[in-house]
């Protein structure tokens, strides 16, 4: 369980998804069962309270142990630097930005980027965390890797590990820059986004989602007519990563 402490009552907040609440003399203490959902809601009122009044237990950061991914991955904390021989280490960043690695949606992107050809490919990685999808695809043999995300504290944690990271939108690039497209974001984004898809992408580009559940996909896909889904696994809870392809014509389905 995960604990925020926030200035002022439940009601000042908002609506979401909490597993209880103590309401104490000026402060309410928030609990959530699911971290990325503490993390959110810490930083969405991080602006409407004094920083030093809100916290979240990262405890269970320090639980962190290395684990293989797929068949190239090895996803490991500070520290702990043997590495298992024919794997890649991936370094877990302790904080609030998403995509340490402990996630079944990062895993399941880092299973599938297996089965995409990166080599020489231009790279975007829209909503980047921490950098570590793009880190992935270096590794795999894209020729450039650029990530963006909105939150400030993730272009910066992807800088340090030495992705060419920016803060903001993917509006910034211009039409059909890219081969490989990477999305992890929630179901409800990627329906924003679907458009984006399209103009980032050149015409046979690849694209991989992750961030939704499976009773999401089908309205997900039906948001993307321009794709055809090639792949696809699901992993824990039923989080979906899916591959799919610019050029419906040519590609197969599953
Ligand atoms: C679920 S995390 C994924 C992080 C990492 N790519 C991974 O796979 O672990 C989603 C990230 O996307 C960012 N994000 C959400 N919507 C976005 C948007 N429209 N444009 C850019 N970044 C966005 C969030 O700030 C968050 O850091």
């Amino acid at each position: 369980m995960y604990m925020v402490r926030v200035s002022g009552l439940l009601e000042d907040f908002g609506e979401w998804p909490i597993d209880g609440a103590e309401e104490r003399p000026g402060e309410t203490w928030v609990y959530f069962s699911n971290r990325v959902v503490a993390g959110s809601f810490a930083k969405a009122h991080s602006s409407k309270t004094e920083r030093a009044r809100w916290e979240v237990n990262l405890a269970w950061q320090e639980e962190w142990v290395a684990k293989p991914v797929g068949a190239r991955w090895w996803i490991a904390p500070d520290g702990d630097d043997v590495v298992p021989e024919g794997r890649h280490r991936l370094g877990m960043r302790k904080g609030l930005v998403f995509g340490a690695g402990d996630h079944d949606t990062t895993c399941g992107c880092l299973e599938m980027m297996e089965r995409i050809d990166f080599s020489g490919k231009r790279v975007f990685d829209l909503g980047t965390g921490t950098g570590i999808l793009s880190e992935a695809a270096k590794v795999l043999g894209a020729a450039s890797a650029i990530a963006c995300d909105l939150e400030a504290d993730a272009a910066k944690m992807a800088h340090e590990r030495g992705v060419s990271a920016y803060q903001g939108p993917s509006f910034a690039m211009p039409d059909g820059r890219f081969e490989v497209l990477l999305v992890n974001v929630p179901g409800y984004v990627h329906l924003d986004l679907a458009p984006e898809y399209s103009r980032l992408l050149q015409g046979d580009g690849m694209l991989l989602l992750s961030g939704y559940y499976e009773w999401q996909a089908e309205r997900i896909e039906a948001a993307l007519p321009e794709f055809q889904k090639l792949d696809q696994i699901v992993r824990g809870d039923g989080w979906v990563a899916s591959i799919f392809s610019h050029a419906r014509a040519t590609a197969s389905s599953d």
